[in-house]
């Protein structure tokens, strides 16, 4: 049945119908979901959750002793067997699980047989290696199946991996492995940018030298580079692999068994350890994968999120291999060798879904439509867009220029705490309209509220909350329950707190305006504003850094900061060009500030709170805001001179 949310939208309104065509094929067809999810989400979710493979089902679905939550309490489950062994019985097992090129050109197919048999072996490497169940793996690897192959690996035997994005800087890998205690790295020699090899196993030599939970690491060969490797501790991944037998019987894991530990900023300077356990996880990315996307067996998915992000695990590895997809994997860059390379592989391996960020597509934006027109996109049949609010100019360029005016665009707002998208449309349902991820899925209540926590009125803004647990929600922060009962549950009363803005328009419609909090979104990648500031005052030079986000054309929002120096230190641009790399040494490149501001005084109010507000007012060349709680005016003054040029 075919049955479109029904809405009365103003006719000024620019409003994306989904094709007819489209809606009649779609995985979702009947608005009705919408309903009865809501009134019985347990039931929904509980409908979702059948869909996997369960050793045994579960006694309960939710446990609910807010705000710690257990879904589908006492079921039995292995994310691996989902995500592999369950496509073996049918003729799936010769269907292609990953796809990948490599930058230099390189291409490896694994089909769902070809990836069991490497999973089955990795993981009895893993097990050789003294890990068993509850031990955490830490993998820092660049975009190579070798790295989805480690994930499943570890989720087969019951390991819980904690990826490490490859552009983080030696410190902040060290950071983490600590934090999870991690007793085996999984690493490549170096990975491919842009014709350059760029050393990762170097930074897990530095960061090993003060982390002693670790005793074994593995490197996969993938550039060839010369690395060192430490007699006692380093192995290689293909010499172990030789001799590692191909049967690995899966370990049988709780629904609640963790199944990974993801890193990412908050508020603070100590990354927090966002906990996914394995069978409300899986329920909620493989539900969402294949309804959002509307995932049918013949299409190639093409998500260009890096596996250490939250959109890979979710959405390049465990939903759609749960789904028995045919996934396109790429390790290169958009403009290596040529500004085309995205198109020209859109075109080479005919991708049906494509998945990306809004500050790619300002990329291509800006670079022209030339380099799509050159290609055929003619196999895309649907686009997404995550990690960032996407301004109604990038949706519209995408819609013209890749999805050649037939695509829906599924704009999904969500999280790392979340797991699984929240707020996007279901596209043979849900009109879209540029800019505005729309609505909450089925079984999900994200609601805009005010100060008190009551629904904001059509048109008014407030703060992004979620009302009711969810499947894929974050279990607690690792290794500190406080932290996540103190920055998700204290906002509000009885809500989740996102962290963001939105606005929610007269349709209902929600508009995310981004973070309220002192996280940076840069590029999609979420940054805190006080991992930069400590990286700051490390810095011999500095004395005091206030960091904030301003607007940037392309990143949505970049790191500008600014700082007062020591005693009988003077200001070059010697100085800010250190204190960039600084930055991107303690964290990874893509901390390093666009600009760094030096002041004699920070802005702070008497009682001596740094005033960031201001910051952004100025970096941002706004009018100031209310500058009467002001301690001294004149710093203000001292910095209005500087004749801030942003970029
Ligand atoms: O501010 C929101 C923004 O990204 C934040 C989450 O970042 P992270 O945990 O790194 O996960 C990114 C990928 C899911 C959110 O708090 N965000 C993500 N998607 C959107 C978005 N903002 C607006 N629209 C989106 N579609």
């Amino acid at each position: 049945m075919f049955n479109q949310k029904n809405i009365a939208f103003a006719p000024e309104e620019q409003v994306y119908y989904p094709d007819i065509s489209f809606s009649a094929r779609a995985n979702v067809r009947d608005a009705r979901i919408y309903d009865w999810a809501g009134m019985d989400y347990e039931g929904y979710w509980a409908e979702e959750a059948k869909k996997l493979h369960w050793y045994k089902t579960w006694d309960k679905v939710l446990e609910w002793q807010h705000p710690f939550a257990q879904w589908f309490v006492g079921g039995k489950i292995n994310a691996c067997v989902n995500c592999v062994d369950r496509h073996l019985d049918s003729w799936r097992r010769n269907k292609a699980a990953i796809i990948f090129e490599g930058e230099p050109g390189d291409q490896v197919v694994l089909t769902y047989q070809d990836l069991h048999r490497e999973v089955s072996k990795f993981a009895n490497v893993l097990k050789d290696l003294g890990v068993g169940k509850g031990d955490v793996v830490t993998i820092y690897m660049p975009m190579i199946p070798e790295a989805v192959i480690a994930m499943l690996a570890c989720a087969r035997i019951g390991a819980p991996h904690s990826l490490v994005f490859g552009g983080f800087s030696a410190e902040a890998l060290r950071d983490r492995i600590k934090d999870a205690a991690a007793k085996v790295v999984v690493t490549s020699d170096a990975c491919w940018r842009r014709g350059k090899a760029i050393p990762l196993k170097q930074n897990v030599d530095t960061a090993l030298t003060q982390c002693a939970s670790v005793e074994k690491v593995v490197v996969v060969q993938r550039t060839g580079s010369e690395v060192y490797m430490e007699p006692s501790r380093d192995l290689w991944y293909h010499e172990l692999m030789k001799k590692a037998s191909a049967v690995c019987e899966p370990a049988m894991m709780d629904a609640e068994d963790i199944l990974f530990i993801l890193y990412t900023s908050g508020t603070t300077g100590k990354p927090k350890g966002i906990v996914h356990t394995t069978g409300g996880y899986l329920t909620g990315v493989t539900s969402t994968h294949r309804n959002i996307f509307d995932l049918k067996e013949d299409d190639v998915y093409w998500c260009t999120a890096d596996i250490g992000w939250i959109t890979g695990h979710s959405y390049l590895v465990y939903g759609p291999l749960a789904n028995g997809a045919t996934v396109f994997m790429f390790e290169g860059a958009p403009d290596y060798p040529e500004r085309d390379r995205f198109w020209e592989l859109i075109e080479k391996y005919r991708i049906t879904l494509f998945y990306t960020a809004p500050t790619a597509i300002r990329l291509f934006m800006k670079w022209g439509e030339s380099y799509p027109a050159g290609r055929d996109l003619s196999s895309l049949r649907l686009l997404g867009s995550v990690g960032e609010p996407i301004n109604p100019e990038a949706w519209l360029w995408y819609h013209k220029h890749i999805g050649r005016e037939k695509c829906p665009i599924v704009d999904t707002w969500w999280q790392t705490e979340t797991g699984s998208v929240m707020v996007a449309p279901l596209p043979g349902l849900v009109p879209t309209k540029p800019g505005s991820a729309t609505m909450s899925l089925p079984g999900v209540f994200v609601d805009v509220v005010d100060e008190l926590g009551q629904p904001v009125k059509a048109g008014e803004s407030g703060y992004l909350v979620i009302k009711k647990p969810w499947p894929s929600m974050l279990r607690t922060v690792y290794k500190d329950p406080q932290r996540y009962v103190d920055t998700y549950w204290s906002r509000f009363e009885g809500m989740y707190f996102t962290g963001d803005g939105a606005r929610r328009d007269k349709d209902g419609y929600i508009w995310v305006l981004g973070r309220v909090d002192d996280v940076i979104n840069v590029s999609g990648h979420r940054i805190g504003t006080a991992e930069v500031e400590s990286a700051l005052v490390e810095h011999p030079a500095v004395a005091e850094a206030a960091v904030i986000g301003r607007s940037h054309e392309l990143k949505g929002q970049a790191v500008s900061a600014f700082v007062t120096l020591r005693e009988g230190i003077a200001w070059a641009p010697e100085l800010e060009k250190d204190l960039k790399n600084h930055v991107a040494k303690k964290i990874g490149g893509l901390a390093r500030p666009e600009e760094i501001i030096c002041t004699w005084e920070l802005p702070k109010t008497r009682s001596g709170k740094i005033m960031r507000r201001l910051l952004k007012d100025i970096a941002e060349g706004r009018v100031l805001g209310d500058t009467s709680t002001l301690a001294d005016p004149a710093v203000i003054n001292q910095l209005m001179q500087q004749r801030l040029t942003p970029k």
